[in-house]
């Protein structure tokens, strides 16, 4: 059952905040705070939070009280705990509450225990992280699967164990941090693509074989763009990176089990299963499970892996428990029950879309289990999640770093399990908190930050 909706507060004084300081600076202006002193040089950061904090313009950090669920019990920094509509999760299939999946994770815990007490080059492999490896192969037409502690892990280590200093890396410029940081960390021979723009990929692959014959080069993309809900265009990638003697890396977080023919995500839905090069992804999103994985079609590659990605060698391996998890997770994800469940999330991406269009509201990217919806300034972005807050509806504000500066964004995320009437409750709300938030006083006072 939902609660009636609260509505806004007409009393919140909104002038107030504007003259608080709080909807002004950004998180760029302390990135390089100065001087020797490492833990008391960010102070000016501390103060601009607090700031934030004081005035309900905080969204972050927020607790989370039981499962990742469609109406959740949330609290946070000024935010007193309250039930409400919940698309601040990643759960896109609703698996993380199956009784299957619990049922799954229940028993590999009381047959392995908790942990897996190694990395998973020293023992810390079990029989279910080596069937998820054997599953997840299948699934991607990719034999040769490495598994990871984090998806973040899987990307940093998938770009710094293939790629070292003397090669190149194309990135596609709103990929995600851990590639970015991966390909940083790998070369200093970074290049950052337009967003989806396959031309500019040819042209900056022609640039680098002009003047380098014998180097590798690894291009970088996203199967579902996680802050943009937008694909790109798979073959041509992969075939400009044939034509270039390039290899293609894509990160299949957030649509692998969630979108796609069987849950194949953005490569099975342009029929490239088992022709990209690199294949990785996270668990996190719609498996239930904190992991990730990098899947190809070489041991060579495999082996390279193993030994040089730092969150495989040197990181404890996912738990039995997790392994588990996720492996149940794929074998709903694939059966006839995922079909079902992705079309659900569908019907309810479609829907919310519809609704907030209807409103006026400018959604970004195409239907997928990400909604993001559109506010640009991050005073805007502010003030809507603080009004959606305190109308008990929790969504993710995005600003930088998260995305680029003056691309604020509230980002939802769905789940199979929202209901009709939750999705449109939430299209309401979202709806008046975004147009409040458009006409309300941003007097922003620079914050007392650096830079
Ligand atoms: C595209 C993408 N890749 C990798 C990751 C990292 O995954 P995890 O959070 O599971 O470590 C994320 C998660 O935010 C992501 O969105």
């Amino acid at each position: 059952m939902l609660n009636e909706p609260i509505p806004f507060d007409p009393s919140h004084d909104l002038d107030a905040l504007a003259a608080s300081g709080a909807l002004g600076g950004n998180v760029a202006l302390f990135k390089q705070p100065r001087g020797q002193d490492l833990l008391r040089r960010s102070a000016p950061l501390e103060e601009w939070c607090a700031l934030r904090v004081r005035n309900g313009v905080w969204p972050y950090g927020r607790t989370l009280d039981g499962p990742p669920a469609p109406l959740a019990t949330v609290e946070g920094d000024g935010l007193a705990a309250a039930q409400g509509i919940n698309f601040a999760s990643q759960d896109y299939l609703s698996l993380a509450s199956h009784p299957a999946v619990i049922d799954a994770a229940m028993r590999a815990l009381a047959e392995c225990g908790p942990h897996s007490a190694g990395s998973a080059v020293l023992l810390g492999n079990s029989r279910h992280s080596n069937a998820l490896e054997r599953a997840l192969g299948e699934l991607l037409r990719c034999q040769q699967v490495v598994l990871f502690p984090t998806g973040w892990g899987a990307a940093f280590g998938a770009v710094t164990a293939l790629v070292h200093g003397a090669d190149h890396v194309l990135i596609d410029q709103l990929a995600h941090a851990s590639l970015r940081q991966g390909a940083a960390a790998a070369t200093r021979n970074v290049a950052a693509y337009r967003h989806l723009d396959c031309d500019h990929v040819r042209e900056l692959l022609a640039g680098i074989r002009a003047i380098d014959g014998s180097g590798a080069i690894l291009v970088i993309t996203e199967g579902l763009f996680s802050m943009d809900a937008d694909s790109p265009d798979l073959p041509l990638l992969q075939y400009l990176c044939r034509e270039y003697g390039a290899t293609l890396l894509v990160d299949v977080a957030h649509d692998l089990g969630a979108m796609g023919p069987g849950g194949t995500g953005a490569i099975g839905a342009q029929g490239m299963l088992g022709k990209i090069d690199i294949v990785m992804g996270a668990f996190s999103k719609t498996f239930a499970s904190n992991g990730g994985f990098v899947a190809c079609s070489q041991r060579s590659a495999r082996r390279q892996l193993q030994l040089f990605a730092g969150p495989h060698m040197f990181s404890n391996a996912l738990s039995p428990v997790q392994a588990a998890t996720v492996l149940e997770c794929l074998r709903i994800a694939t059966g006839s029950e995922g079909e079902r469940l992705r079309a659900d999330l569908m019907r309810n991406a479609v829907e919310l879309r519809a609704l907030l269009l209807e409103e006026g509201m400018h959604c970004i990217g195409a239907p997928s289990p990400i909604v993001p919806l559109w506010t640009g300034s991050e005073a805007a972005t502010r003030i809507a999640g603080m009004l959606l807050a305190r109308a008990q509806v929790f969504v993710n504000p995005m600003e930088f770093p998260g995305v680029p500066l003056g691309a604020a964004r509230l980002r939802l995320q769905l789940m199979a399990r929202h209901s009709p009437a939750q999705v449109r409750q939430g299209a309401r709300l979202l709806a008046s908190a975004v147009r409040r938030a458009s006409t309300a006083p941003r007097a922003v006072p620079r914050p007392a930050g650096q830079g």
